[in-house]
């Protein structure tokens, strides 16, 4: 092509961009209001306006004259959009200037939904039910908005009662704004489900009953004010040909533990304090980590040896669980007669199971919604 026309097909574009931007100036200082403002915005530098779509047409201009065009754009995009700016701000509008119009038509910018695959604390629940399953158990579930005679009364925890100061609890406000004994709480543990399930029942039975629990008490790494239990409940005559003991439970817990964590587990227990429970009992378990040993082996670069185990900070044992043989007052509060009935209940937390399972330091992370730690599990 002619270079003359080259070079005059440039000059031709240069004066218009000069005399858009002089336009685009002259309507700005006539601007009275913000909404004027922005239709200069939209006129002169939005996405189809004037200067913009100067930038369509230097297509047509040489490779060598593009760049120096589109410099002379940009550059007057620039000196409009500070113009922009400042009159915003002399007019007490919008004092951020790149504010652009909504362009409605534009596809969404894409969010992440979450992430393909169950929650690491599903696949856990679910697990523990297939093991509990497997050994005759079923499962039951029950509110977790309850009221006070599932959750304390009926549990042998009666109102003013001390031990009501285990559980820090949520309560919930009556119509009047008020909470008043018998009203609505989150329940602080899935021991209601005992009652509600004996209140429908007939033993001989054996239960699990897992759930999300709530409780009014500071955070850290071992303590949320939401997390998972699981209950037990096994109950049969006293006179059947297999009454349900202390050692029953010690074994169902022993088989239960083997198989989450598919290894050989030792258990203890010690004497421990719950209203419903009579023998009441805490059941530690041998160490994942160190086998119960209190050491591990040391790890490259440390000294040779075997070092303090931090898992069970060099003790050997975990804290698993609660537990003992049901309370005659809760047999009683359902209607059952102590006198011929007999069984064991437990409670666990599924999130600290978890913890021990895959190593994971710290309960909150569960719920945080962060989507890089839900996504370190493979599910
Ligand atoms: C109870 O909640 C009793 N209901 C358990 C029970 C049932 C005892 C039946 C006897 C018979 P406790 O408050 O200790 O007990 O909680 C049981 C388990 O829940 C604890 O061992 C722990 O694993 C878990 N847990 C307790 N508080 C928290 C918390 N703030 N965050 C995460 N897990 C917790």
């Amino acid at each position: 092509m002619d270079p003359d026309h080259d070079s005059r097909f440039k000059n031709h574009m240069t004066k218009n961009v000069k005399k858009i931007l002089t336009d685009a100036l002259e309507a700005l200082q006539k601007a009275e209001d913000a909404a004027v403002v922005q239709e200069v915005f939209r006129a002169y530098a939005g996405r189809k306006g004037a200067l913009r779509l100067l930038l369509q047409e230097m297509k047509s201009l040489p490779e060598d004259k593009r760049r120096a065009f589109g410099k002379e754009v940009n550059d007057a995009l620039g000196v409009l959009e500070e113009a922009i700016e400042h009159k915003l701000v002399s007019l007490g509008g919008v004092p951020d200037m790149k504010q652009k119009p909504i362009d409605v038509t534009l596809p969404a910018s894409r969010r992440a939904h979450g992430r393909p695959g169950l929650h690491i604390l599903t696949v856990v629940r679910r697990e523990i039910e297939e093991i509990f399953r497997s050994m005759g158990f079923s499962v039951a579930v029950g509110p977790e908005v309850e009221d006070a005679h599932h959750n304390f009364d009926a549990l042998n925890i009666p109102a003013d009662h001390p031990a009501r100061d285990l559980w820090d609890t949520f309560w919930l406000e009556n119509k009047d704004g008020h909470h008043t004994p018998g009203a609505l709480l989150m329940r602080t543990h899935t021991s209601p489900v005992q009652v509600r399930y004996m209140e429908a029942s007939q033993p001989p039975f054996r239960i699990i009953a897992p759930g999300e629990v709530y409780r009014y008490e500071a955070t850290d790494a071992s303590h949320e004010f939401q997390f998972g239990q699981i209950e037990g409940l096994m109950v049969d005559r006293r006179d059947s040909s297999h009454p349900v003991t202390m050692h029953t439970l010690l074994s169902v817990l022993t088989q239960f533990f083997e198989r989450f964590f598919k290894k050989t587990i030792a258990l203890r227990v010690r004497p421990s304090y719950f209203p419903f429970v009579e023998p009441g009992i805490e059941v530690d378990m041998s160490c994942v980590l160190c086998d119960g040993t209190g050491t591990v082996s040391g790890r490259q670069g440390l000294p040779a040896g075997r070092q303090g185990c931090s898992l069970c900070s060099q003790t050997g044992w975990l804290e698993m669980l609660g537990a003992g043989m049901v309370h005659p007052n809760v047999f009683k509060a359902v209607g059952y007669n102590p006198e011929e009935l007999q069984g064991f209940a437990f409670g666990f937390g599924i999130d600290r199971l978890a913890n021990l399972k895959y190593g994971v330091p710290d309960v909150r992370l569960y719920r945080s919604g962060d989507l890089r730690f839900l996504e370190s599990f493979r599910t």
